[in-house]
């Protein structure tokens, strides 16, 4: 086991840190007011090639490693948690299942444009009555033979209004269950399918989420990811890797808030000291410095596990389940080191506090992933 970073995971750090702060941080309290999505930034994500990280180059990838991605999700998730959660689903959610599961001509025409950042792509799962929930879906896929007919709506989808192309999960035989779901690329602008207003929302502001709506969209038979009834297991599959992107981006939203909790006690006094010397205050940066190491650490783990090809699913839902209490935990503990100035837009702290909660429900709420890890340990 060695724990130390290679060179290039160093650099990869580096250079996310070093584009977070110099791209990132001077408009992210005016993108969270104004719900603005940080189209330039992303696409400069794109250049760096922090869109398609871990794809391979020949499908227009970075082909870098899982330990690299973490890293850089935690360095851009310290400064902007929207503009992370925006690469996490493009990586993620997107680009990992169509590298692994689609045929080369869907890799050619789908996976190249997206692991290049040259657009971005979403992953609709959700539905108003399907969330947790995930196997009764109730948007239909009819085989018309040549084609699919999709009719239903996909609720609260990151990249919603932004995407070019959509991942859409759709039941095609209800009387198969989950075994009947496939999985759909669906392009923008494809008649019958438009999106739902921009959700107001309490975190993650500068990122769009939206609800997606088909009415008799004409699916062609060679976009179907898989075969038939492959939908439900392609979605569990993705969304395995896609934890240890929320993962990271919890760890990031956490450690942001610790740094800057930190800086502030130490210069900030009271009582004629700096408030660190306040053992309270002390007590409080130590129980941050050790619950976000302990939460690297899984996100770590799971990384590396997925590299090796093993089963992560166990993993990446502890990495998941942990790092997001320890977001939630470690800003709220951040704002209260503030005092008054954690309360207000200009010590970031709140917006960090308000960010991390989306960690606890989506791609799975912390009440899934136990289920996800009792059911993995009871099977040992
Ligand atoms: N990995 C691989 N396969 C899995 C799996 C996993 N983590 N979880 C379930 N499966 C498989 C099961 O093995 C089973 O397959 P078989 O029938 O072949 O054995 C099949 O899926 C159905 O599983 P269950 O019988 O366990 O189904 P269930 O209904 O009892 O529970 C669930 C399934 C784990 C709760 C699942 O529905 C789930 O994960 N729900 C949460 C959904 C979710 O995470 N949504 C995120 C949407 S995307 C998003 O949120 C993005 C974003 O914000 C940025
Ligand atoms: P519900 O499933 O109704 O859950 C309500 C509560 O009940 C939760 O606390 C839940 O943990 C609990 N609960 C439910 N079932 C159980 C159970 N069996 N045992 C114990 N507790 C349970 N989805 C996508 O497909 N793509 C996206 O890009 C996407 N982006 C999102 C972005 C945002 C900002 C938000 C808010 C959501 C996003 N989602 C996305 C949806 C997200 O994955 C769901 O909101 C989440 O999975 C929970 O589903 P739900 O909201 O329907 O809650």
């Amino acid at each position: 086991m060695d724990f130390n970073l290679t060179e290039e995971q160093l650099m990869i750090q580096q250079a996310a840190r070093d584009f977070a702060h110099s791209e990132l941080l001077a408009g992210v309290i005016e993108r969270d007011t104004t719900q603005t999505f940080p189209a330039e930034q992303v696409k400069k994500m794109g250049e760096l090639g922090f869109m398609g990280m871990m794809v391979d180059p020949k499908y227009g990838g970075a082909g870098m490693d899982s330990i690299s991605y973490v890293l850089a999700l935690e360095e851009l998730s310290k400064i902007d948690a929207s503009a992370a959660v925006v690469m996490s689903v493009n990586n993620s959610l997107v680009c990992a299942g169509l590298e692994k599961f689609c045929n080369e001509e869907q890799k050619q025409k789908y996976l190249k444009p997206l692991a290049s950042g040259e657009v971005i792509g979403a992953f609709a799962l959700s539905e108003p009555e399907a969330g947790s929930d995930a196997t009764s879906q109730a948007t239909t896929a009819i085989d018309m033979g040549d084609h699919y007919l999709l009719n239903g709506t996909k609720n609260w989808i990151t990249n919603g209004k932004n995407a070019t192309y959509y991942v859409v999960m759709a039941q095609t035989d209800a009387s198969k269950k989950h075994k009947g779901i496939n999985a759909f690329i669906v392009e923008k602008g494809w008649e019958g399918f438009e999106t739902g207003p921009k959700e107001d929302k309490l975190g993650i502001r500068g990122s769009d989420t939206c609800s997606l709506l088909f009415t008799d969209v004409k699916v062609p038979k060679e976009n179907r990811i898989g075969e038939d009834g492959f939908g439900f297991k392609f979605a569990m599959a993705v969304l395995n890797g896609g934890r240890i992107g929320i993962a990271s981006q919890a760890l990031g939203i956490a450690s942001g808030a610790y740094e800057l909790a930190l800086k502030y006690a130490q210069t900030r006094k009271s009582f004629g000291t700096e408030i660190i010397n306040h053992q309270a205050i002390a007590f409080k940066l130590a129980d941050m410095h050790v619950s976000i190491m302990a939460a690297r650490m899984l996100c770590y783990k799971a990384a590396a596990e997925k590299d090796e090809g093993k089963d992560i699913s166990e993993s990446g839902a502890m990495a998941k389940l942990y790092a997001s209490q320890v977001a939630m935990d470690t800003t709220i503990e951040a704002v209260q080191i503030h005092g008054g100035y954690g309360y207000v837009k200009e010590y970031h702290v709140e917006r960090l506090m308000r960010d991390a909660k989306i960690t606890q429900i989506y791609e799975g709420t912390s009440e899934i992933q136990k289920i996800v890890i009792s059911r993995s340990i009871s099977k040992k």
